[in-house]
């Protein structure tokens, strides 16, 4: 494996494969590497000739409020993981190196930004939409590979591939969790000893609102009360939002039918946590 830093050695290299025709599949990270991220390079080294993780605290998808410093970092050890995952180039550019200016062309996200993180984050996703931009024009992978964890995050990227007609496949990877049903995050390591005890209560609550889809109940409101009201007797997590839409538009429902999200987030002292689930209704 080799770590390059640089955007130009970066893109020699892939002008080289490119030119021998190579399939490049691509896995975009923050790092502080988790089974969530290993399944996605796992899954990437199995469908392409070659993998390039990017590992990349994007200042730009953080508001100033969030947790841009706390942000867990740990280099050494991520190296030690790509590595034994078959990564053939970790790409570990600086903050000057992807942003060496301020950008005179943004990205701006219209659509699907008013709902779930998009509405308690503003701006979030023009940074990711803008830093994934990048990451595709210099590594020009044929397939990229995002978890389903971050399902808006997943819709949005889907939504720029198809407005920008760039040639990427999309691949949905499903969410990783602990055995106790917490779903993996860098964050994770952020939650007080109590709040890591408490913290399978938002899987908890989305496998109550499954079942009781599955006894029959269609109404969003009546399954949004179950799960907060499970959140809120069994955590001391402030619920930021719980929310049903339509899934990939992010469109409202009045009754439950086709594909559904049922997605939340719930702030802890220190991290603020999101899971989903994902349904198709007949
Ligand atoms: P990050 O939070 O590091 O996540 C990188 C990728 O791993 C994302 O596609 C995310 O959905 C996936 N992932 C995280 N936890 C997962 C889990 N438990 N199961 C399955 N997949 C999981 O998402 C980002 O970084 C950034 O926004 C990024 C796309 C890199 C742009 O900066």
């Amino acid at each position: 494996m080799k770590v390059i830093t640089t955007i130009k050695e970066m893109q020699e290299v892939i002008s080289q494969f490119k030119s021998q025709e190579k399939s490049i599949g691509f896995v975009p990270t923050m790092g502080f590497l988790h089974e969530g991220h290993l399944t996605l390079v796992n899954r990437a080294r199995q469908e392409n000739d070659i993998v390039v993780l990017s590992i990349f605290v994007n200042p730009l998808q953080f508001g100033p409020k969030e947790d841009y410093a706390d942000y867990p970092r740990d280099f050494e050890r991520d190296r030690a993981l790509a590595e034994s995952e078959m990564v053939d180039f970790l790409f570990y550019p600086s903050v000057e190196e992807m942003y060496p200016n301020e950008l005179s062309v943004k990205v701006t996200v219209q659509e699907r930004t008013d709902v779930l993180c998009g509405s308690s984050r503003p701006g979030h996703f023009d940074g990711v939409a803008t830093v994934i931009t990048k990451f595709f024009n210099i590594i020009m992978p044929i397939r990229a590979y995002f978890g389903k964890k971050d399902a808006q995050q997943v819709a949005v990227i889907e939504g720029l591939i198809s407005d920008f007609n760039i040639p990427v496949d999309l691949v949905a990877v499903d969410i990783i969790r602990e055995t106790d049903g917490l779903a993996k995050s860098s964050r994770n390591v952020n939650l007080l000893p109590k709040e890591r005890q408490e913290a399978p209560v938002l899987y908890q609550s989305l496998k109550a609102a499954e079942a009781a889809i599955n006894e029959g109940e269609r109404d969003p409101v009546k399954l949004i009360t179950l799960i907060r009201e499970k959140i809120r007797n069994d955590s001391t997590g402030v619920i930021d939002y719980v929310q049903i839409y339509s899934y990939p538009q992010l469109k409202p429902l009045e009754k439950l039918e086709g594909t559904i999200i049922i997605a939340l987030a719930v702030k802890f002292s220190k991290v603020r946590l999101i899971d989903n689930f994902i349904t198709n209704i007949d």
